[in-house]
């Protein structure tokens, strides 16, 4: 598999809980290298903006209450399949449906607060990156 980079969002109920440290050790531990990071407290824009492709959906306004609500911690990470990769490492959107050990298992809330964020595909994870970092930021 080629080396992918994807993009990551540590949400904050995760930041809150200081699940920060435990989830950037799994992150390293499960074998990805870690080429951008930083702590963000989103504006109601930037979190519109990022979750535009749900704004039709039921619970668009409590994610962007809830992802506005205090600081995130977010970055690029690249691995051979990558984006693939931190899906499973993630596990399912509702921490309920999540096999065990999986990062939403262990610390995810519910299906809202869900801990973290990753991109659902390549092209994505290329425009979520250029979202939120200049190229000079990452690598
Ligand atoms: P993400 O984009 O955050 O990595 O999550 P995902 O692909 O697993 O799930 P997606 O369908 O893209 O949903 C984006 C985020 O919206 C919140 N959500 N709330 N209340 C609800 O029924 C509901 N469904 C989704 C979650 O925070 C989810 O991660
Ligand atoms: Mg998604």
């Amino acid at each position: 598999m080629p080396a992918e980079r994807t993009f990551f969002i540590i949400k904050p109920d995760a930041v809150e809980k200081k699940h920060v440290g435990a989830i950037l050790a799994r992150i390293e531990q499960e074998g990805f290298n870690l080429l951008a990071l930083k702590r963000v407290h989103l504006s109601r824009k930037q979190a519109e903006g990022f979750y535009a492709v749900h704004r039709e959906r039921g619970f668009f306004n409590e994610l962007v209450e809830f992802m506005t609500r205090s600081p995130v911690v977010m970055g690029v990470i690249e691995k051979d399949g990558a984006v693939g990769a931190w899906r499973t490492l993630m596990g399912a959107t509702d921490p309920a449906k999540a096999d065990a050990n999986t990062i939403r298992k262990l610390f995810g809330a519910n299906v809202g607060e869900n801990a973290t964020h990753g991109s659902d595909s390549l092209d994505n994870a290329k425009i979520e990156i250029g979202y939120f970092f200049a190229a000079s930021e990452v690598g």
